[in-house]
């Protein structure tokens, strides 16, 4: 039903696809026909199966050639019957479409880091067409449920076991702003929509929260800015974790890189120097 040109020429510019994309996606349809197409779609929404085994197929199919694409097509379609759930519920079109936004950004991302078409997160998009995770303003929101393993800073209990707390994603390729606003939008959107979402815990792991990166930022750039939204509790070293999220991949010889960016000759510089950098662990002020 939703395997077609027409919708997804419909959907793209919504979701802030290029005609570029749209274009390569077109050509990779197919691979599929709409009735096999329609039926991995109306699977991966259908909410009695669990998502580990969704994730299982489609990581079968991301083997393939060209295989994260192959699941970008089968997404695009699945959408359409997300999007009649939001419609269900009242949500506005506007969580929905930036939500889906998922779409290109790992494409972008693949395209930026590799020097072609790709997908660099072929599974992630079934948390965001099982309205798990949802897109507001700059960042992402995604439901852990109760009950989970306590989430602990030290001694503190920040969540108990049976209570759940929000798990924040920065999407990649745009400007890291407008970040408190969105956290003020996904309470108002949660209180009305998921009320045990709205005034929960809300928390980040990343490599943005890593403290160290003060040493080589100004503190006007936007991660430092975006650091001050959080309480951080935690840090750990992960060197080939913030070596993908500057250059894409991780390389054993530094030497290896091309930097094109203040930050990312700053990394070298400082790892160089025998200090490291990895990831922090922080929770919202507000
Ligand atoms: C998150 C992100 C958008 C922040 O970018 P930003 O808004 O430009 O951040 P800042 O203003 O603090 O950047 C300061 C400088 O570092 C550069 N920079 C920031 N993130 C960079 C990155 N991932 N790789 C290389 N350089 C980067 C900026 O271009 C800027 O350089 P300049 O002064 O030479 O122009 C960016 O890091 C990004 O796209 N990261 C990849 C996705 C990611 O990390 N997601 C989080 C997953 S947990």
């Amino acid at each position: 039903m939703y395997y077609n040109k027409e919708y997804f020429r419909q959907f793209a510019p919504k979701i802030r696809m290029s005609e570029e994309n749209l274009d390569l996606l077109e050509g990779f349809m197919p691979r599929f026909s709409p009735e096999e197409a329609g039926s991995i779609a109306r699977y991966l929404v259908d909410p009695s199966i669990p998502s580990a085994e969704k994730r299982e197929r489609m990581e079968k199919l991301a083997e393939e050639e060209n295989g994260g694409i192959y699941c970008v097509l089968i997404y695009m379609a699945a959408a359409g019957y997300t999007h009649e759930k939001y419609r269900e519920k009242g949500m506005p079109d506007e969580v929905f479409y930036n939500t889906f936004n998922c779409l290109p950004e790992k494409m972008e991302t693949h395209k930026k880091h590799f020097g072609i078409w790709g997908n660099v997160a072929p599974t992630w998009p079934i948390s965001h067409l099982n309205m798990t995770l949802f897109r507001i303003g700059r960042l992402g929101y995604a439901f852990v449920p109760a009950p989970h393993e306590p989430l602990l800073a030290g001694e503190k209990v920040l969540a108990a076991e049976k209570e759940p707390y929000v798990y924040m994603h920065i999407s990649d390729n745009e400007k890291l702003v407008g970040c408190a606003e969105s956290i003020q939008e996904a309470r108002a959107f949660f209180r009305k929509f998921y009320p045990e979402y709205g005034d929960c815990l809300y928390m980040t792991n990343t490599w943005l929260l890593d403290p160290r990166l003060g040493e080589i930022l100004p503190e006007e750039s936007n991660i430092m800015q975006f650091q001050k939204i959080f309480n951080i509790y935690d840090r750990y070293d992960c060197r080939p974790e913030v070596l993908k999220r500057v250059f894409g991949a991780e390389k054993e010889n530094l030497d290896a890189y091309e930097p094109s960016s203040s930050l990312a000759r700053a990394v070298i510089a400082y790892l160089k120097s025998g200090k490291e950098l990895g990831r922090g662990l922080g929770y919202t002020k507000f």
